[in-house]
């Protein structure tokens, strides 16, 4: 399985996801700064894994740390980490651990409070691997046997601590025997989907087929699709679901067809405090991703460009809501509720 990110010998090692799929390249950050800078240009992106890099990088801000006015220092990492990317809300929850946890320890030796955190770090991705392979094994159930999941963006080892949401519930799914195949959205204006997600089922000999966003309906009513499955960056109370543009097109066409629409995510990405969807805060990105693509200009100099990273589907699209703790139907307002313990 690919390695999205690592502390290794006191650094955080991220495979560069920019990069991918032409150069497997690895980038070690040194500094909470370098993992800031690193979620900010998507090296590494996907709600669960910039959660993670955002845990490590609080722990990498405590060993550059000095002793004087260590509170001041914390939160001067911790707002320098949370204002990289608005909509993940994993990003949120893992400062606020690693928070918490430091507030715990305050008065303790440095040292102490540096390994508590450290180990924290890891104990956040590992268990970012075992909620995902929980994830899978809830969601193998729901797939169909013999038949194609269609899923957007990139849900997958590469955007989580490994094995994915939405992957791993084909993952699951391939691993209890069932025979599926999968098309992947393309997911422009970033293409994590021809880039990202065809590169990860094809190291799992996983048979993919890439299809560009605006194929899905054609799919869909050939009676192509089994079902969908997508990750989230953020679910509010009433099981609306923010995530990358374009799903909430990939929704609609799923109920005019009568295809099942599900969503995996782990209980983090759940935002309870927020009642609908309206109030998620939907990331605006530079407008040159969709005016050039890898370096090379598409649209007339000067064009008007909008650029959300991420759309919300309304709760009566989503069939279910996969996590850790099991699966969430309608009303979402009682389910999710029992899903977080
Ligand atoms: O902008 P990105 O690539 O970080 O967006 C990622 C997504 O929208 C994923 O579907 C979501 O984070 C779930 S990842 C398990």
């Amino acid at each position: 399985m690919v390695e999205t990110i690592q502390w290794i010998d006191g650094a955080v090692v991220m495979i560069d996801q920019t990069r991918l799929p032409l150069h497997e390249e690895y980038v070690t950050c040194r500094t909470y700064q370098e993992v800031a800078a690193a979620i900010r240009d998507m090296i590494i992106r996907g709600a669960p894994a910039i959660g993670v890099a955002a845990a490590m990088g609080v722990a990498l801000g405590l060993l550059q740390a000095g002793e004087s006015d260590l509170d001041a220092q914390v939160e001067a990492i911790c707002q320098t980490l949370g204002q990289t990317r608005p909509t993940a809300v994993n990003l949120f929850w893992a400062i606020g651990r690693m928070k918490r946890l430091y507030a715990s320890l305050r008065g303790s030796p440095i040292a102490e409070i540096r390994r508590c955190l450290v180990a924290e770090a890891q104990i956040i991705r590992e268990e970012d691997i075992a909620i995902c392979r929980a994830i899978g094994r809830h969601g193998a159930e729901l797939v169909p046997d013999h038949k194609t999941v269609l899923t957007h963006c990139n849900a997958g080892a590469l955007a989580t601590a490994g094995y994915g949401t939405a992957l791993g519930v084909i993952r699951a799914a391939i691993a209890a025997g069932k025979q599926v195949d999968v098309f992947a959205d393309e997911t422009r204006p970033f293409l994590q989907g021809a880039r990202l997600t065809v590169w990860e089922l094809q190291q799992d000999g996983i048979p993919t087929t890439l299809i560009t966003d605006n194929m899905a309906g054609h799919f869909m009513k050939a009676g192509r699709i089994g079902c969908v499955v997508v990750g989230a960056d953020r679910i509010a109370a009433n099981g609306d679901v923010a995530n990358k543009v374009g799903t909430y097109s990939v929704a609609v066409l799923a109920k005019e067809n009568g295809v099942p629409f599900f969503v995996a995510a782990p209980v983090s990405t759940l935002d309870l405090t927020l009642r609908s969807g309206d109030e998620i805060p939907i990331e605006q990105r530079a407008a040159a991703e969709v005016t050039h693509m890898f370096g090379h200009q598409v649209a007339p100099t000067g064009t008007a460009v909008q650029n959300p990273a991420f759309d919300v589907t309304p709760a009566r699209y989503v069939s279910a809501i996969i996590t850790e703790n099991g699966v969430a139907r309608a009303p979402y307002e009682e389910s999710l509720q029992n899903m977080v313990r």
